[in-house]
């Protein structure tokens, strides 16, 4: 590699951009609002010399050095900010990587090599090449910018140069570094379980090691591979480190602290199980790291992450175009799917003015309940007798696209595929197969497993003119064992990676061939929501739990990765208790139309009242969602700090000219008035006029600078009833 690329900065004020020292080995990123900068040491050790607020010179910084060494204990290597420390040497901090070479050396020595400066999907990248000093074993780190959103994109790309294997027992994506300093910080992660998904959870940050891992083989509802460390943050103001990772399988972040208040986050596919070999001149490249900083409070992070994801991740058109109004039949049929009870709700979908009609699970044979038939994806003779033809058709007549639910990874025990292929799940031959909802899950690492769902999936989709698929996976991996490829030397313990690979793989290989075909990642709800999976689905099916209570919730802490455009979110039935007949419509209907709107509702037993308002809000939906889907969407008011009780979400137009305020309001034993709302994000010196939209048109018509909204705030329409939300759109004067 050589340097010939490298812009070189000489006069002061640097620019955003990649910018080489002019007489050192060092590199200064800069974006609209932040630096990073790192530097080599005299002896070669790549360090992080800053990260933080946007820097005006570059020449500002210190020579990358070594501190003096402490004491014996306490290692100068270990207190280095390595932006790739590797497991060898005096380190017992942060490890990026970790590998054995086959004399049995279990100690990687990576210094300084060369530089390379490119563009990577249309971003500059700077690439940094570390070589060991004695093995013929090569990183190469890259840090893609994204000055626009102030991120920087990492991975890195470990090369065995030699004949013998090296086996890599770690390879995180990136190691950052937060400075140290006598402020407290506090930590925001996202943790969840089945139904109660991406609930947003804060502690101080102090001393010692804080791991949020996923061990199941996909990111995970327990834990998301997302933080954000800020000091004194509100929603809007101070400063906030952010992170999350493009893996869709087992992955790590862990969150260190020493006793002088430097923190560093190490992160990538997890070390837990995992090994992966490299014969002579393989390479292995580790899924992407994106990280930012922030100096405008928790709603910078999801303003810069929900624009890196509509514009760098979602996959095209699909991305660039509105996301339709969807209905799915799950929760009114459940199992029970026939030809005639979804031709009925198809012609009340299209009433209400839906886009999309999604058939889900139970449609193929046997599927009467979860004990049978996945893997074996044909339609069921006996519920479609005339195969799913004339549902089809009639839903393309009704002006409606089509959708179908799939499990591809899965099988069960009692189906066609597995009767056929029972060596195609994961298992080990001396121990029992553990199944959960019982099914079983197929090895898709296996290029004979990969194939056979290609096929059947563009066969399925060709067939029935699919326009869309929801990609579910409802169980975790394991007995992870692989014994024909285990007999043929391998380690088996690379199952973890191959899988997500296939998936990912087969993804790939059908959305090449079907390039207007949408997917949604569903997991049992969110349970597979990063930007790896975002990279090749067009949504995610955020959870299974559609009370709007605790609806609020999930898509507050969902907000912080998934942008409107991507967060599905239903009207339903459910709660079927007595609760649910509280909760009015438009209540409902405005906490799904914060994301994707769908309707999972029985809309056979949804009276005539209920459909007219359900049109005329999903109308209202259709008018407001490309504020929703891809605007800059804040959390005014958040429901996890008023414990539910107050919750407002604005989504702005990029150029400030437009916006939406959606406000609820759950219940008022104080009779309390709504205090009124101050905006954010306008444009001072705009009038705005602004309307309530309401089921039968819109109200209340009045005028406001962007000033006055930013700061006198906005009285919200809220009756002091409980269950009272509303709908404010503000569209700028001329
Ligand atoms: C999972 C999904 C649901 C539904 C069922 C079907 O639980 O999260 O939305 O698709 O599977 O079996």
């Amino acid at each position: 590699m050589s340097a010939s690329n490298t812009q070189s900065q000489t006069n002061d004020a640097v620019m955003p951009g990649i910018h080489q020292h002019p007489t050192q080995l060092s590199w200064l990123l800069v974006t609209e609002a932040s630096s990073y900068a790192l530097g080599v040491t005299d002896e070669g050790y790549l360090l992080q010399l800053y990260w933080g607020a946007r820097l005006s010179s570059s020449t500002d910084l210190a020579n990358a050095q070594l501190q003096f060494e402490r004491s014996a204990q306490d290692s100068s290597l270990t207190a280095a900010a390595e932006v790739y420390p590797a497991q060898g040497g005096l380190r017992y901090g942060a490890i990026a990587a970790q590998a054995s070479f086959a004399d049995g050396t279990r100690d990687l020595d990576l210094r300084y090599a060369s530089v390379e400066i490119t563009e990577q999907e249309g971003l500059p990248t700077l690439h940094l090449s570390l070589r060991d000093a004695a093995y013929p074993f090569e990183v190469i780190l890259s840090y893609r910018l994204d000055s626009a959103n102030d991120l920087i994109i990492r991975s890195a790309q470990l090369i065995n140069h030699g004949e013998e294997p090296v086996v890599l027992g770690r390879a995180f994506s990136a190691v950052w570094h937060l400075p140290q300093q006598f402020e407290p910080r506090r930590l925001t992660t996202l943790a969840g379980q089945w139904a109660n998904e991406t609930r947003i959870q804060q502690q101080p940050v102090v001393a010692g090691n804080i791991q949020l891992e996923s061990r199941s083989g996909i990111s995970g509802a327990k834990a998301y591979p997302w933080f954000a460390i800020d000091t004194r943050a509100t929603e809007h103001t101070g400063e906030v480190y952010f992170g999350t990772l493009a893996w869709s399988g087992n992955w790590s972040l862990q969150i260190r602290t020493n006793i002088t208040g430097g923190t560093s986050i190490e992160g990538g596919i997890h070390d837990h199980d995992f090994a992966w070999v490299l014969t002579a001149n393989q390479s292995f490249i580790t899924p992407d790291f994106v990280a930012g900083f922030a100096a405008d409070g928790m709603n910078g992070i999801r303003h810069r992450l929900h624009r890196y994801v509509r514009s760098h991740v979602l996959p095209q058109p699909q991305a660039s175009q509105p996301r339709p109004v969807l209905y799915n039949s799950w929760e009114a049929t459940f199992f029970d799917v026939t030809e005639a009870g979804q031709i009925a709700l198809a012609e009340r979908a299209a009433r209400l003015g839906v886009e999309l009609f999604v058939v889900d699970d139970g449609w193929f044979p046997a599927r009467n309940d979860d004990h049978a038939g996945l893997g074996d994806w044909r339609v069921d003779p006996q519920k479609f007798p005339q195969g799913l033809r004339p549902l089809v058709e009639r839903i393309h007549k009704l002006g409606m696209q089509f959708g179908l639910w799939v499990e591809p990874e899965m099988t069960n025990p009692d189906s066609d595929l597995y009767r056929a292929h029972p060596d195609w799940v994961y298992h080990y031959p001396t121990r029992p197969r553990n199944e959960a909802r019982n099914q079983l899950v197929l090895n898709v690492g296996r290029s004979d497993v990969q194939d056979y769902l290609i096929t059947i999936l563009d066969q399925l989709i060709n067939e029935q003119d699919i326009s869309f698929i929801k990609w579910d996976m409802n169980r975790p991996i394991s007995e992870p064992g692989w014994p024909e490829y285990i007999n043929a030397g391998h380690d088996g313990r690379e199952i973890w990676v191959r899988h997500v690979q296939g998936v990912y793989k087969i993804m790939d290989t059908l959305r090449a061939r079907h390039p207007n075909l949408s997917i949604e990642s569903c997991a049992s709800g969110g349970g597979r929501a990063d930007p790896g999976i975002l990279r090749r689905t067009d949504q995610v099916w955020t959870s299974d739990n559609t009370h709007p209570d605790a609806r609020l919730f999930i898509q507050e802490g969902a907000s912080y990765i998934l942008p409107g455009r991507v967060m599905g979110a239903w009207i339903t039935d459910t709660p079927s208790d007595r609760v649910r007949n509280e909760i009015p419509l438009a209540y409902r209907f405005h906490v799904s139309m914060l994301g994707m709107l769908g309707i999972g509702g029985h809309l056979i037993h949804w009276s005539e009242e209920e459909l007219v308002e359900g049109a005329q809000w999903i109308a209202v939906y259709k008018r407001i969602r490309h504020l929703i889907q891809d605007g800059d969407q804040s959390w005014l008011v958040s429901p996890t700090e008023t414990a539910g009780n107050w919750a407002a979400v604005e989504c702005v137009a990029p150029d400030a000219s437009e916006a939406v305020v959606l406000a609820f309001h759950r219940s008022n034993p104080f009779w309390e008035n709504a205090p009124r709302l101050r905006l954010q994000n306008l444009k001072p010196a705009a009038r705005y006029r602004i309307v309530e939209a309401g089921k039968t048109g819109e109200t209340a018509a009045f005028e406001l600078s962007g000033t006055a909204l930013m700061n006198y705030g906005v009285q919200l329409p809220l009756p002091k009833t409980s269950y009272s939300s509303c709908i404010l759109h503000l569209q700028e004067q001329a």
